[in-house]
Parts: C-alpha cells; sequence; structure tokens
C-alpha cells in the first residue's frame, strides 16, 4: 500500500488500539446522558399532537370546543389558525425548503395519522387528554395504501431509471436460468428514543431547538429556511441520541409544529411524537416489489443479470433508494438490467433507514443467488467466487480495495460451511429441520467534507469539536482512538464534543461515513497540532533544536526523540516555554481526486444456521458468522457490536418486521411493540463478528472504509437462504413468518 497515505502512524497489523469501551458507556447507564426531550427549560409548556383518522380527504372541521375547556389546556393550534411564517406559508418557497409536509398549512389530508392539530397545555397528560377531545369531521376520498397491487399494476409500465450494461436479454439465452419475484413490507425505525422538539425562541429571530436527530448542520438548514431566520440563528443541540437509523436524518412536521406553537405562544414548547405516531409522523423502509432474473453456463459463470425494483412513497414527495445499486457491483456481471421507480401511495414520506436500498436489494440478489447455485447443484459460496468482480463495472474504476475474498475465507471457515448438507430437508434434530445459508454486502465507502476544532490546553488536555452525531455507533469513542493514536495525547485527558449546530461543519450521521470524514478532520486536525508542537520544541528546547517530524515520537503528552527517548519535553512544558496557554486549531478534509480513480466499497460475509420447527414454522436462528472488510478497524468493539446490531437487524428483516395496513382504512396496524415484531435477546443467538482489517490505501489516513450498515446488507438473504436449506421452501415474501411455512 502507499504508506503516504497513512503518515506513518498506523501499524498495518495491528488494532489501532486495545478493545474500547465508550467514553460516554457511564453516561449512557447510569441515567446522566440528556436526550431531546430531557432538557429543563423555564416555563415549558407541552404539546401533543393529533392525526388524521382518514387516509386521503380533507378536514371539513374542527371542533375544538371541549378540547379547549379541558384542564390546563392554553391553545389548540390548526392550519384555521396557524399563524403567517414568511416561507411556510408559501407553497413554492415551501416546497423549496424541502421540508415535506407542511403542518397545519392546508386542510389537505395525504396519510392516515397525518399531524393535524397541536393541543398544547401546562402538562403533558393534560394535552393528551385534551388531544382525544378533538372532534374532526372529514371530506374522505379513496385512498391508495395497497402497494403490491400497485406493483402489480405498475411493473409493466416505464421505469424512471432504466439502465442496460452490455445485453439486457442475455440471461435468457442462457443454460441454466431463474427468474422470481420478491417482496419486503415497510419496516419503521422503531429506535428507543422517540422523536422530540423542544422549541424555545430566545428573540424574534432566534431559536434554540433541542431536537432528536442525527444530522444537526441539515436541520438548522431546514428550520432556518421554512422560518426565514439566519442560519447562525437557529441553534440545534442534539448531543445524546437513543437510535436513529436514518429517522434522524431530516426534520419532521412534529418539529414545525413545536416551533410554530412556541412563536404563537410566545413561551417554549415540548412536543414528544408517541410510540404509535413513530409509525406515522417520522419515516419508515418504503415497501419494495423487486424482480431478478439470473441465467448461466453450466459452470457457474453468469452471463446475464436482471433486477427491477419498485418502491413506494407519499403523494406529496418523493423518496427514492435505489434498491437496485447493489446488483450493478457485486458481481462479474457484464450483462445486466436494471430498472427503478417510485410509486405514490397515501402514506407519509418514508425515508433511508439503515443500509437503505441495499438492504433491500440485497434480499433479492442474495436469495436470487441462491436460487440459482440451487439450479445448477453448485455450492452457493463457490457460485459466488466464480462470479467476483474484478472491478466497479458501473463506474469502471478499480477496487480502492477489496478483501471480499478474505471474508469468504475468514468466515466460511469459522461457520464449518464445508460441511453444509447442499441438499434441503435433509438434516433433522428432533423436531426442527436444520439449515445452513449465506448472503453477501456491499456497501459505497465515503469521506465527506468534515471539519473538526482541536484545542490542546496548557494541563495537556485536547478537547474536539464537531457538529456530527451519534445516534449510537460510538463516535466519539472512534474519534478519541484516533486523536490518542495520532497526537499520543493520553485517552482520559480527550473529550470529543458533538450534535451542537455552532460547533465546526460536519455532514450528518448516515451512509457509514462517519469515521472516514469527521476521523479525517480529527486526524488532520491533531496533525497540525503536532507540528505546531514540534516547531515549539524546536525554538524552544535545545534538545530538539534541529528536529524533524521523522526523528520524533509523539507519545503519552510528550515529545521525545526517536534515537534517544530519554530526550523527552512534554505538551504543557511546551506551551509553557512559549508563553501559550494552548493551541487551538480548526481544519476542514475532503476527498479529492482519488474518487475520480478508485471505486472505494466495504464488503459483509454471512453465514447462518437455522432450524425449523417442523409442525409450527418456527425458525430459530441459531448461529451467525459475518466477516467484514471496512479497511482499519478504529475502534474494535463499538465496531463489532456495529456488526452484532445491524445482523439482529438482519434477523428482524428475516423473520419479523412487517408494517401491517388495514386497506379499508388506510392505516397502519400494529403500531407498538406488541403489534411490530422486533427481536428481542431471546430471538439472536451468539453472533461471530471477524474483521479483515485491512487498511484501504486511498480513503483516508485511517484506512478506515465505513461498517454501520454493511452488516445488514445480506443478512436477512442469508436466514432466508437457510430457511430454504432447512425445509425446502422458498419463501420470497418477507417476512419469514411461521404461516408461510407449514
Ligand atoms: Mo443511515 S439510513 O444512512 O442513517
Amino acid at each position: 500500500m502507499d504508506k503516504s497515505f497513512t503518515m506513518g502512524f498506523f501499524d498495518d497489523n495491528k488494532l489501532l488500539t486495545p478493545p474500547d469501551d465508550r467514553v460516554d458507556g457511564k453516561q449512557k447507564v447510569t441515567g446522566t446522558a440528556k436526550y431531546a426531550a430531557e432538557y429543563i427549560v423555564d416555563n415549558l409548556v407541552y404539546g401533543v399532537l393529533v392525526g388524521s383518522t382518514i387516509a386521503k380527504g380533507s378536514i371539513q372541521s374542527i371542533d375544538i370546543t371541549a378540547a379547549k375547556k379541558a384542564p390546563g389546556v392554553i391553545d389548540i393550534i390548526s392550519h384555521q389558525n396557524n399563524i403567517p411564517l414568511e416561507k411556510f406559508s408559501d407553497a413554492k418557497k415551501a416546497k423549496d425548503a424541502g421540508a415535506g409536509l407542511r403542518i397545519f398549512y392546508s386542510n389537505e389530508i395525504f396519510s392516515s395519522g397525518q399531524p393535524i392539530a397541536l393541543v398544547v397545555a401546562d402538562h403533558f397528560e393534560q394535552a393528551q387528554y385534551a388531544a382525544g377531545l378533538v372532534k374532526v369531521t372529514y371530506t374522505e376520498a379513496p385512498a391508495e395504501t395497497d402497494f403490491l397491487a400497485k406493483a402489480a399494476a405498475e411493473k409493466n409500465n416505464k421505469f424512471g431509471d432504466d439502465k442496460i450494461r452490455g445485453d439486457k436479454d442475455a440471461w435468457n439465452n442462457a443454460t441454466v436460468k431463474i427468474e422470481a419475484e420478491y417482496s419486503q413490507p415497510a419496516e419503521v425505525h422503531s429506535p428507543m428514543e422517540m422523536h422530540a422538539t423542544i422549541a424555545v425562541w430566545t428573540a424574534d429571530d432566534k431559536l434554540t431547538v433541542y431536537d432528536k436527530n442525527h444530522a444537526v448542520k441539515d436541520v438548522q438548514g431546514t428550520i432556518a429556511n421554512m422560518f426565514g431566520l439566519k442560519k447562525e440563528n437557529v441553534l440545534v443541540q442534539a448531543e445524546f441520541v437513543g437510535g436513529g437509523f436514518g429517522s434522524g436524518l431530516r426534520s419532521w412536521p412534529h418539529s414545525f409544529a413545536a416551533i410554530i406553537a412556541a412563536k404563537k405562544l410566545n413561551r417554549p414548547v415540548k412536543v414528544v411524537v408517541s410510540r404509535p405516531q413513530m409509525f406515522t409522523m417520522v419515516g419508515y423502509r418504503p415497501h419494495a416489489w423487486q424482480r431478478v432474473a439470473l441465467g448461466a453456463n453450466a459452470d457457474g459463470t453468469i452471463t446475464g443479470a436482471v433486477h427491477e425494483s419498485i418502491t413506494n412513497t407519499s403523494t406529496y414527495e418523493n423518496f427514492n433508494e435505489n434498491s437496485t445499486g447493489i446488483t450493478k457491483v457485486l458481481y462479474n456481471f457484464q450483462n445486466l438490467h436494471t430498472r427503478y421507480k417510485t410509486v405514490p401511495l397515501n402514506f407519509a414520506t418514508p425515508i433511508w433507514m439503515r443500509a437503505p436500498g441495499e438492504a433491500t436489494g440485497s434480499f433479492a440478489l442474495e436469495s436470487a443467488m441462491d436460487e440459482l447455485a440451487y439450479a445448477l447443484k453448485m455450492d452457493p459460496l463457490e457460485l459466488r467466487l466464480k462470479n467476483f468482480a474484478e472491478k466497479d463495472l458501473d463506474s469502471g474504476l478499480p477496487w480502492s480495495s477489496n478483501f471480499l475474498k478474505d471474508c469468504y475465507d475468514t468466515a466460511a471457515a469459522k461457520f464449518g460451511w464445508a460441511n453444509r448438507k447442499a441438499t434441503p430437508r435433509s438434516t433433522r434434530l428432533g423436531d426442527w429441520w436444520v439449515g445452513h445459508g449465506m448472503g453477501v454486502g456491499t456497501w459505497g465507502a465515503w469521506r465527506l467534507k468534515a471539519t473538526a476544532r482541536g484545542r490542546l490546553d496548557i494541563n495537556g488536555n485536547l478537547l474536539l469539536q464537531s457538529a456530527t452525531s451519534d445516534m449510537g455507533p460510538g463516535t466519539g469513542t472512534a474519534m478519541v482512538a484516533i486523536a490518542n493514536n495520532v497526537l499520543g495525547v493520553p485517552k482520559e485527558k480527550i473529550k470529543f464534543e458533538l450534535g451542537n449546530s455552532s460547533f465546526p461543519d460536519s455532514p450528518a450521521q448516515g451512509g457509514s461515513f462517519t469515521v472516514a470524514s469527521v476521523g479525517s478532520a480529527v486526524n488532520d486536525v491533531c496533525s497540525a497540532i503536532k507540528e505546531k508542537l514540534l516547531q515549539v520544541a524546536n525554538e524552544t528546547d535545545n534538545n530538539f533544536k534541529d528536529a524533524k517530524a521523522a526523528d520524533v515520537i509523539f507519545k503519552d503528552g510528550s515529545i521525545a526523540l526517536a534515537a534517544n527517548p530519554a530526550a523527552s519535553v512534554s505538551y504543557t512544558q511546551l506551551l509553557h516555554n512559549k508563553g501559550l496557554k494552548d493551541i487551538d486549531i480548526t481544519k476542514s478534509s475532503a476527498s479529492g481526486e482519488e474518487t475520480k480513480k478508485y471505486s472505494f466499497n466495504s464488503y459483509a460475509v454471512h453465514f447462518a444456521e437455522v432450524h425449523v420447527h417442523a409442525y409450527t414454522g418456527v425458525v430459530r436462528v441459531k448461529r451467525f458468522v459475518s466477516c467484514v472488510d471496512a479497511g482499519k478497524i478504529v475502534s474494535e468493539k463499538t465496531a463489532a457490536s456495529q456488526i452484532k446490531g445491524a445482523v439482529v437487524w438482519g434477523i428482524g428483516m428475516a423473520l419479523m418486521e412487517e408494517q401491517q395496513v388495514d386497506h379499508r382504512y388506510g392505516r397502519i396496524l400494529g403500531n407498538d411493540f406488541a403489534g411490530y415484531h422486533i427481536p428481542v435477546n431471546a430471538d439472536v443467538p451468539e453472533i461471530d463478528v471477524l474483521f479483515v482489517n485491512k487498511p484501504d490505501p486511498y480513503l483516508n489516513a485511517m484506512g478506515s472504509k465505513g461498517l454501520g450498515e454493511v452488516g445488514l446488507i445480506g443478512s436477512a438473504a442469508a436466514i432466508a437462504n437457510a430457511v430454504f436449506n432447512a425445509t425446502g421452501k422458498r419463501i420470497r415474501q418477507l417476512p419469514v413468518t411461521p404461516d408461510k411455512l407449514i
């Protein structure tokens, strides 16, 4: 690899740091970590949202007589008495502002559960009680909520995104071919912390919001735009986030409701989205229909492929998550036809949800690869090795690094894949059929522009700040590990602050790019502080008079001569020598020419063992092994937790998660954790996570790619494929519930 990119700080063969506990773990488990709804604000009142009970039509009347008389009620805000807001009230400008549904803007109804009124009271319970007294009459129109019916009607019509590589019909002329349709219901993010906003107008044109999101700068921009404010007059704080998974990548109507109410009442207002409202107000993974066709020679060389995908959006915004992307890059498909489009339905707008596009697309592609392997009577692992892509066929670029083959070898050995029985329904343990399956994932690796401030003070403490987020992966823990490695300040003396829009500009936390992006800024700022320290040492300490960067070591808060480690001087002493109270540097970092030369991607290979009960169809995931190529791992413990969490998502996707709809009313059913099933501890086996841990030579100084999402890609297919191996039943409609197996 090219050493110039690593600046010599990282040894290829070792972990950057020993496994680390989370820097904020204690705060989280002792309850001192503060989440958006927990901020103490003077004079605060509470808002509860009323949702529409119809899925399409318009509001005829809102009767607030009874609600208004209820104890503690201060105001009830709806489109009937909304305050005029510059951009918000202008349809065209509001659309430009990109905020989606304009809450309280008109009497139009686009989806069931759409927020139509906010009841504000002295106490939360009073607001909740009064919300039940608001009487709304509607003019109802026929709503469209049946996604599979809509997709079936649309699949023969034109697709917006339609791409052909080579011969689009090649699959059909192949010796061995398979063709199948797959579907996946909408899935809901379901973070532990519900979305919430506390809005505080600190002046006529100045606003502070404590808001659950993982995109403080984006939320700041949207709010400024929506309410005609200067960006710097909007302060967004989201220091701790109790899970987000994409739902916090944008602003949602409840936040605007809180801001509008706070303006109208001239006092702080808090709005917390209830668990049932989490199913209709803050996004979800869209419904998906997919068709995959594959054709191969008898030796397993795939000669042609097709991947079509349709997902839903709302009727007022287009949310696009092109789920055919993975098929363009994962295998050596010289002849490929991909098509994608969205269809509008009477639901709220979907949003990115962990591994958006690829989680969905990989279920279809990796199920189809399994189907082809059986058709060929070939080992599914061998089929994948046979069709390994030597470069990115979509962009034509070489891989920056690709250790997918290492993932195959390592995971297969650990799992014992060689002992798998190829014939379905051939292993039984008591009342349980035993099956083994595999799936593969890939996800792009990006380094976005990010900025960090580093301040090394006279006591040797390092404060780092960046307007990035931590929705749970452990951003601070990774950043402290990077800073410790680069600058040699002991970990306990480093503090990383985030989740505040006034900090130096960084991207939202999404796309698995935080370590690669913000980590690069931290790396650069620490490198700049080192340079400054060496310069001070040159000037103020005779031992270091002629020392160059290559002659010294930065370790444990001191600079030492490599040739004579006894000659050392502490950072504290250097600042004293020069009469400095601190070294305070802010640096931006971004990708460069390398993105034009290479294709950057992470990989995951999953192996699953399932037991399927012969009489009830209950599926138990018994073993799971994932090996991941995410470049250099900067924080081993949190990285492994990311993959484990993603695999748990794969279990949920494969076996449980389903946002059910009552089409008579266009309404979401089971909008709580009794009705919407996600895996609990008893559903999750020990998950073995292995990392290739080889640095990417081009993406950033750490050699790190991304890993928050890739663990979910291909993991649901691995389970569904194992179910086929166990039972001989191919379930193409997620989730694989017992009723489909008996
Ligand atoms: Mo992720 S869905 O890109 O937060």
